[in-house]
């Protein structure tokens, strides 16, 4: 068997094997590449015997004719059998501390975090094509539903850092403030939860503004009495922090939730000032932007200008936006027409003939959707960052992500407390 020819996890585990050998929803994959990731910490050893019996089974499949045994398999994998490091965000050599990455999303906070010399020890998200860009970049295939206890099982003892983007939700609560119990059934039960069983030196959440005011201020009330009296965690005062003061030109308001083990001692935590570094769409702007597939048809620009004209009257102001070189984007988000919400003018445009992705005439005002590059570099994500989805997933998922920047900026707050308890 010849272990220097690489073996393309990605290829092997698509539909041929997968009639085989993989069951739909397998762990394998994550299993596979999170030994991988952490061969060489103490992490490896949650995930070898699985990622060590799913390597013998690729193996036979590869070399019918040869009898694979389990030490076959592990050699294999020390020969670095496979590509998953051939991506552009490979994890850190000689990591400072250890992270775990739950709702991940695309890697926004993985992105943040490796940059500051985080090691990512374990991480979860269950959409599918959300999955393939995070493979595609850090090489590592994260788990499914982090409500199943099979998949918290696999989560690793003695991280410092846990971060989640959970979705919000509300919670059913008798009383003013609830407590863990109150909690149960939702995504931050089960944030709570491994908090609870792990707990890791700090925590990073984050979440949409409304979460503030959501069910009357009732709901982060409750996550901030679990985290503090049930939990036992440091959580300073939440703070909204808008993507453009950290150097993107996109108005996103987020709420950040920080908290430290209360046995570390720290009792003070300092958000990051804003940059106050200027900047405009022209800063993200694509220079080549394929001539037909983003501008939009003279019908219907005319279908959203009315549309904006007919809600503008109503009171509550649904509408599309253009923004000019030297503005600044709105929120992205997808969900109705949201990639469809902020316009750009782009009058580099030549050919205004009818396309398959445009029905009609594309105008001649030179108006058109931002591309999934640009929604990319106003989350602040590098441009070797890979898109390997079709669009309408990609806008679905930088939409979805945090604005990396802003991230790191606090997370480098938490770490430089965290330093000085060691
Ligand atoms: C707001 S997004 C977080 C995005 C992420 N922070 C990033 O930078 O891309 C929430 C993510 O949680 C995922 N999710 C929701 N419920 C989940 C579950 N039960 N298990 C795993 N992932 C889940 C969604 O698919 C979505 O991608």
């Amino acid at each position: 068997m010849n272990f220097t020819e690489k073996i393309s996890l990605e290829e092997i585990s698509g539909k041929r094997f997968k009639i085989r050998v993989i069951e739909p929803e397998s762990n394998k994959d994550a299993v596979l590449t999170h030994y991988m990731h952490n061969h060489s910490n103490g992490t490896s050893k949650f995930y070898k015997k699985d990622a060590i019996e799913y390597t013998k089974e690729i193996l036979q499949y590869k070399y019918p004719d040869e009898s694979i045994t389990s030490i076959v398999a592990e050699e294999a994998l020390q020969y670095g059998l496979f590509d998953t490091f051939e991506v552009p965000f490979p994890p850190t050599e000689s990591p400072k501390f250890e992270f775990i990455d739950l709702f991940a999303g695309i890697g926004g906070f993985r992105m943040a975090l490796q940059n500051l010399g985080g090691k990512c020890v374990f991480t979860s998200e269950w959409d599918k094509e959300a999955k393939r860009t995070y493979r595609a970049n850090f090489g590592e295939v994260p788990f499914g539903d982090i409500t199943k206890e099979e998949i918290k099982s696999y989560i690793p003892d003695g991280f410092d850092l846990l971060c989640a983007g959970f979705p919000c939700q509300s919670f059913s609560i008798a009383g003013k403030r609830g407590g863990f119990d109150d909690t149960r059934g939702t995504l931050f039960f089960d944030v709570a939860e491994i908090i609870k069983r792990k707990r890791p030196k700090a925590i990073f959440l984050e979440n949409v503004k409304g979460l503030r005011n959501h069910n009357g201020g009732r709901t982060l009330e409750t996550i901030l009495n679990v985290l503090r009296n049930d939990l036992d965690y440091y959580v300073p005062e939440p703070q909204i922090i808008n993507a453009r003061d950290f150097g993107v030109p996109q108005n996103r308001e987020r709420i950040y939730i920080i908290g430290f083990r209360k046995d570390l001692n720290i009792n003070e935590f300092e958000y990051p000032k804003p940059t106050n570094k200027d900047v405009i769409f022209a800063d993200v702007k694509e220079e080549i932007v394929p001539p037909t597939k983003y501008f939009l048809s003279t019908q219907y620009v005319q279908t959203l200008i009315n549309h904006k004209e007919r809600h503008a009257s109503k009171g509550n102001g649904f509408g599309f936006e253009i923004i000019s070189d030297d503005g600044v984007a709105n929120a992205i988000v997808v969900g109705g027409m949201g990639r469809e919400r902020n316009l750009v003018l782009d009058n580099r445009i030549t050919d205004f003939t009818p396309t398959t992705h445009i029905k009609g005439v594309v105008n001649r005002d030179g108006i058109r959707k931002m591309t999934p590059r640009e929604w990319a570099r106003l989350q602040g994500f590098p441009d070797n960052f890979n898109i390997p989805v079709a669009d309408a997933s990609a806008y679905k998922q930088f939409g979805n992500s945090v604005a990396v920047p802003a991230i790191q900026a606090t997370a480098s707050k938490i770490i430089d407390l965290l330093k000085k308890t060691k």
